[in-house]
């Protein structure tokens, strides 16, 4: 057991170092804390596997600074790929393309692709750029169980079990980025996010897809049980509360949930010792595919 660290921005070359002598560091990042090793590391891409409980086959996002990064990671990334850089790095979009065969399976889950991603946080990138690196990572929390959005759930799910956490406060999207595979079948939306098929269409000027399993669009992270809190969630498409039927369990009914506040609502309810969290579903919410992926997938039955 090794006592996880909360280090702060002025901090960035302890956490450097932590990072060079093998140790996993969380940071922050404009979607939620994400948990870094370098992607040439086999050894530390190893150890967030064990840490997580995470499937080996399930590749984690290159995380970025600069765009001449990109050619240490991919081959030939395609010129739409950088079409699309040019709009929206640094944010909530991670873009996937042919790997380079020496980027380690290990991180790319075995898949010949890699995602990649410049986030827009100036601890993510300072972190990124001070060990010149793309940093492989996904998000900081168990697999399967909610995303991290600040440090306190990253200590909740990894105390002792990672070197240090970097301190950015809450993230402000929430919400993890929109996953986009780009192939010679066109663009496809594999996980929805804060970047819309609608922007991505208006800066391709074509169509883009929204991927399923059945249409072709693979992403192994879509297959697993996800984003679950303890309590079992029940979403409900009834806007008046009242309709619901008293329940023999510890119950709470969350009304106002978005992308910024879903995961700390799930947790909090954990935390509070709730057997089942109801979300009211607005039709305003149901207007929002990336929250309701999110809400749909919490609420999938445990096996
Ligand atoms: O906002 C985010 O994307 C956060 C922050 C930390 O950057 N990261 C994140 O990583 O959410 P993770 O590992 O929790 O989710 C990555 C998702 C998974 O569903 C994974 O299967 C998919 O992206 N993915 C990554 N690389 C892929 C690839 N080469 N092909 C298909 N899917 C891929
Ligand atoms: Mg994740």
């Amino acid at each position: 057991m090794q006592k996880t660290r909360v280090l702060h921005q002025s901090d960035i070359f302890q956490a450097v170092e932590l990072i060079k002598q093998g140790g996993l560091v969380a940071f922050p990042t404009e979607t939620v804390y994400g948990l870094g090793a370098p992607i040439f590391l086999r050894k530390s891409i190893q150890r967030i596997f064990d840490v997580k409980g995470r499937p080996s086959n399930n590749p984690l996002i290159a995380h970025i600074s600069d765009l001449d990064q990109v050619l240490r990671i991919a081959k030939n990334p395609p010129e739409v790929f950088f079409k699309l850089a040019d709009v929206f790095f640094p944010g909530p979009l991670t873009i996937i393309v042919e790997k380079r065969e020496d980027v380690p399976d290990e991180a790319s889950g075995g898949l010949s692709t890699i995602g990649i991603r410049m986030p827009d946080h100036p601890i993510a990138l300072e972190l990124i750029d001070a060990l010149g690196v793309p940093l492989a990572a996904p998000s900081a929390n168990l697999s399967g169980k909610p995303s991290s959005t600040c440090v306190e759930h990253v200590l909740q799910d990894f105390s002792g079990k990672i070197a240090a956490v970097i301190d950015g406060g809450p993230c402000c999207l929430g919400i993890e980025s929109t996953v986009l595979l780009l192939s010679e079948q066109g663009p496809r939306i594999l996980r929805p996010g804060f970047v819309t098929q609608e922007m991505l269409s208006e800066v391709l000027s074509i169509p883009v897809q929204i991927g399923s399993k059945e249409q072709g669009g693979y992403s192994p992270g879509t297959q697993f049980r996800h984003y679950s809190p303890q309590a079992t969630v029940k979403l409900c498409y009834q806007t008046q509360p009242e309709q619901l039927k008293p329940h023999a369990k510890k119950q709470i009914i969350l009304k106002e949930v978005s992308q910024s506040n879903l995961f700390a609502s799930l947790r909090k309810a954990d935390q509070e010792g709730y057997d089942e969290i109801v979300i009211i579903c607005t039709p305003e919410m149901q207007a929002d595919s990336a929250l309701m992926d999110r809400l749909t997938r919490a609420a999938e039955k445990k096996d």
